[in-house]
């Protein structure tokens, strides 16, 4: 469905006065929850400083490592990564930027952040402190601006996507201040909403991206069974006329109360622009700092989910996720620890359209320099990898190297058994989840890639790990028959 273009009503004039009066300087409360954490303001001169100051009274920790708490202002050119990190990208950025025409061509993150920041992801509200400049202008028939328009919420990503409220009756509309949204709607094809002025150049803009993230989602949750996966479901809304994938939010409770979630990239202190820089190894050595002993900065995580992180990146490998980037791990809040959230924004990139994502998105094997192509990933850099997340010590132990070896194992079986439901030789009820990929004839070409790429990385990547660690990490007396690692897999032998 294409939608018509509307021109801004504003004449020139009436624009010039507006943004010649928009405000140069913004002062709004930063709210965790219902705590009131303290002021961020953008200076009124034009150096794109801003500043931070926690609250006198505010008795909790800091918001990051980052920015510690202290009698001085905390200043940053633009705005800290912390928050920059909350501001919506690509389709949705614009889309918003088209409501705040007022502040001319330069509207700054922050702007989008005073705007739009009391409904982030996770726990953190941005409220204004004085009354801010109504709305206005924009291609207003073009979904996303409609939205900006009427909702002050912000969810980053670079995919078109709009927050969606599910109702009692179980219909979904688009979320407004009065229905704070409980999914996220990923849009069927940029090109049915790109009428913003947004180049698709740095995004894969594919016409199958729908139906590959539903089918990779539901294949890491084969994969995975003991590990959360969130939620999503390829359905048409009436209120949008369109396709759309929807995910349900984890960072919101039944009652649709804030649940605090921090993704790492916000967590290690980097911009969003950094969210391709660095090592899996930064995401351990995160979890490892936080996990022992006093909370530190209000977070305390669980050792558990080292091996987590593990298991999702060999299921990252045997999918062909090529995005898998700091800003798509996130730690959400349950109880009083900080655990990996549900597995979410899961692509394989073994179609054409995406190339550029051919490989695995951060560093493998520290202090490695470059990224790795998924096929240039051999047992050795499996190795790395659990040696970069500390699984594996500089002399491991046979404990340490039996554990690998089953985890490779145990997953690369169940590969095995997805293959075989895939193809229609397996038995379903061992992924129920899957029938709904068998069932339906649109999943024809997502189906075909997931067969392929698990098939080329159990073979090309993963096999032979346990060889590999025989022959160079135990001493040849100690050195332990591979079959002893190996899990059968009662319900693979029967399919096979
Ligand atoms: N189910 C969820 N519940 C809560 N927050 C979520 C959920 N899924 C994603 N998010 C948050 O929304 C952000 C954007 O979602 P997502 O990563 O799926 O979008 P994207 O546009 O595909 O991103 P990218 O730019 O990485 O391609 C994530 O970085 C994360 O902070
Ligand atoms: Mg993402």
């Amino acid at each position: 469905m294409e939608m018509a273009i509307v021109e801004s009503t504003l004449d020139a004039e009436a624009l010039t006065t507006m943004i010649a009066e928009a405000p140069k300087s913004i002062s709004c409360k930063v709210y965790n929850g219902q705590i009131y954490v303290g002021i961020l303001t953008r200076r009124p001169d034009n150096s794109h400083t801003t500043i931070f100051q926690y609250d006198a009274n505010y008795k909790g920790p800091a918001l990051c490592s980052t920015m510690p708490k202290g009698k001085e202002l905390l200043r940053s050119q633009g705005l800290f990564p912390f928050f920059r990190n909350l501001v919506s990208e690509g389709w949705l950025e614009e889309a918003q930027k088209e409501v705040l025409i007022f502040y001319g061509t330069t509207i700054s993150h922050f702007d989008i952040l005073a705007h739009f920041g009391e409904d982030c992801i996770g726990a953190i509200r941005v409220v204004p402190c004085a009354k801010l400049p109504k709305r206005t202008g924009g291609i207003l028939e073009h979904i996303g601006a409609k939205q900006a328009h009427r909702n002050s919420a912000l969810v980053p990503g670079i995919q078109p996507k709009i927050l969606m409220t599910e109702k009692a009756d179980g219909e979904y509309v688009v979320s407004s201040r009065k229905t704070r949204s409980t999914h996220i709607a990923k849009l069927e094809h940029m090109a049915k909403t790109a009428h913003l002025d947004w180049s698709a150049d740095d995004a894969p803009p594919p016409q199958d991206i729908l139906c590959n993230e539903f089918v990779t989602t539901e294949v890491l949750r084969a994969l995975l069974p003991e590990d959360q996966t969130c939620a999503v479901e390829l359905k048409y809304l009436d209120t949008i006329k369109q396709e759309a994938l929807l995910i349900k939010r984890f960072d919101r409770d039944d009652e649709g109360n804030p649940i605090a979630c921090y993704e790492l990239n916000q967590l290690l202190g980097k911009n969003t622009d950094e969210k391709y820089d660095g090592y899996y190894k930064d995401i351990a050595d995160f979890i490892r700092k936080h996990a022992t002993g006093t909370v530190v900065d209000g977070i305390r995580t669980n050792l558990g989910d080292i091996e987590v992180l593990f298991k999702r990146l060999l299921a990252t490998i045997l999918v062909e996720n090529g995005d898998a980037h700091m800003k798509n791990f996130a730690l959400l809040q349950k109880g009083d620890e900080f655990r990996l959230s549900p597995n979410y924004d899961s692509v394989s990139c073994a179609r054409p359209s995406y190339k550029k994502l051919s490989g695995m998105a951060l560093k493998i094997g520290y202090p490695a320099k470059d990224t790795l192509a998924m096929e240039q990933i051999k047992p050795k850099h499996i190795v790395a990898l659990a040696r970069d997340l500390g699984l594996l010590s500089e002399t491991p132990t046979l404990e340490e190297v039996s554990n690998i070896a089953s985890i490779v194992n145990e997953i690369v079986g169940r590969a095995k058994t997805i293959c075989a439901i895939l193809e229609g030789k397996g038995d379903v009820h061992q992924f129920p989840n899957l029938a709904k990929i068998m069932d339906a004839s649109i999943f024809g070409a997502e189906k075909t890639t997931a067969i392929s790429c698990l098939t080329r990385r159990w073979n090309g990547s993963l096999a032979g790990v346990d060889m590999f660690m025989n022959k160079t990490l135990l001493k040849p007396q100690a050195a332990v028959h591979p079959k002893k690692f190996v899990m059968p897999d009662i319900s693979l032998r029967k399919v096979l």
